[in-house]
């Protein structure tokens, strides 16, 4: 069903019907859809364009598509070509002849690029509030686990770090990605209602008064790209993207971690899984499928830079792509957000082994050349010595610490006993990480 073809002498092949069709992914704006309608209704009234009886009726039909939808009564489905045909062709089943004046001063180019703005904006919201979450819990986590492990550069043990501030840099990037999504929020919050199909209309609209009503801060500034732009769906697919980026470098330590080798955490078995052959499996599968769909939401913001590339203005129907990478992206980011905390949450974190790894990683090598520089020692000096001590200590299975004074003392005569304090790893946290949170 139609919501054209006054000028077609043909009907349209089925093959064509169905691949124009969008139906099937953009009833996900049904609420939107009349939403934006009310408003523009309203406005319409208010101008004098629809009388009140007119717009009271068209109100009322509205509301009960909206309730009939949501009570399961109103299937979203069947011949229809996209969510805004099954609108306006309901309501007209509805109400009758009145049905047809919705549609006055406006076309789908303008209606689909603000139901899109707004379905984007509530959904951005919803991430905002999966990130807070998740934000919480890493830093209960954190707080609660005040432990010593090693850091690491190029996956060497590098210098001791304690697990707190390990896991922090991650609620920092977690804070940036919510910044970034309330930033594009703020870029986007223009109404393109009432833009038309690319350049405005003749009737007397008020612009103003449909923003305001669906909660954008202004009216866009211009016709041809307020039903064109496309931007802020690729600002916000690229904020869930990098947000997934992090997601992953998160789940990857975690995978690394719950190895046998490492066993500096357990994933507990609500977010784990077996093997089919092998009983003696636990799989950190939840993190795996993290990393692995980050793939898929770079993929969503490559689809959209690409779709838009080479639109010239104004709306081309190449922006129907638009819906489904964003919704694809938004319930992968969602979920994988979700499971993400419930596998911090739930683990286990493990002090005796990461404590081992850093006694046996020589991560005090570093504060042994800074002893020597306080002494009076040039550090490129210090850190000579320290690594000759590194390897005196690898040739005779011994960590720094255990080495007595006299040993020291045959690198360099200042050593002295002040030095067992000095490399003490938790003093060296101490004195390292002066604003540990
Ligand atoms: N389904 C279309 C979309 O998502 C709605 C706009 C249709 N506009 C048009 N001129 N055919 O982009």
């Amino acid at each position: 069903m139609k919501l054209w073809g006054g000028r077609f002498r043909e009907s349209e092949s089925e093959l064509m019907e169905e691949f124009n069709a969008s139906l099937s992914f953009d009833k996900k704006l049904y609420k939107e859809d009349i939403e934006g309608s009310i408003a523009h209704v309203k406005m319409l009234n208010k101008c004098k364009i629809i009388n009140e009886e007119e717009c009271e009726k068209i109100l009322r039909g509205l509301k009960s598509i909206d309730d009939d939808i949501e009570n399961g009564k109103l299937k979203i489905e069947g011949d229809y070509e996209d969510i805004h045909s099954f609108v306006e062709v309901n309501l007209i089943d509805r109400i009758g002849e009145v049905g047809k004046k919705l549609h006055t001063a406006r076309s789908r180019n303008d209606q689909v690029a603000v139901d899109m703005k707004m379905y984007v904006k509530k959904g951005s919201y919803i991430i905002i509030d999966c990130i807070d979450k998740l934000m919480s819990t890493i830093k209960n986590k954190a707080e609660n686990n005040h432990f010593i492990m090693p850091g690491y550069t190029h996956m060497q043990r590098a210098q001791v770090v304690t697990f707190t501030h390990h896991m922090m840099a991650y609620y920092s990037m977690f804070s940036r990605d919510k910044k970034r999504l309330l930033n594009a929020i703020s870029n986007l919050n223009e109404s393109p209602l009432g833009c038309c199909a690319l350049a405005g209309t003749t009737y007397d609209t008020d612009r103003e008064l449909t923003a305001k009503e669906l909660g954008f801060d202004k009216p866009v500034d211009n016709f041809l790209d307020g039903v064109s732009d496309r931007d802020y769906l690729i600002e916000v697919l690229s904020s869930f993207s990098i947000c997934m980026m992090h997601l992953s470098r998160l789940s990857e330590e975690l995978i690394i971690w719950s190895t046998k080798e490492f066993s500096f955490v357990q994933m507990d078995d609500k977010f784990s899984t077996g093997s089919s052959i092998m009983p003696q499996k636990k799989n950190p599968d939840a993190a795996e499928l993290i990393r692995g769909k980050t793939g898929r939401v770079y993929g969503d913001l490559m689809a959209m830079l690409t779709i838009m590339k080479g639109i010239p203005l104004a709306y081309n129907k190449d922006m129907q792509e638009d819906k489904e990478q964003f919704f694809d992206s938004f319930d992968t980011l969602k979920m994988c957000l979700l499971v993400m905390d419930g596998m911090i949450d739930t683990m286990k974190v493990k002090e005796a082994a990461m404590k081992e790894a850093v006694k046996g990683g020589f991560l005090n090598a570093t504060d042994v050349a800074d002893y020597l520089v306080n002494k009076g020692i040039a550090f490129r000096d210090a850190h000579k010595i320290s690594g000759e001590i590194v390897i005196y200590c690898e040739n005779n299975d011994k960590t720094i610490e255990e080495l007595n004074i006299d040993e020291f003392k045959k690198f360099c005569d200042l050593f002295d006993d002040d030095v067992y304090e000095f490399i003490n790893y938790h003093n060296v946290i101490k004195k390292g990480n002066k604003k540990i949170m």
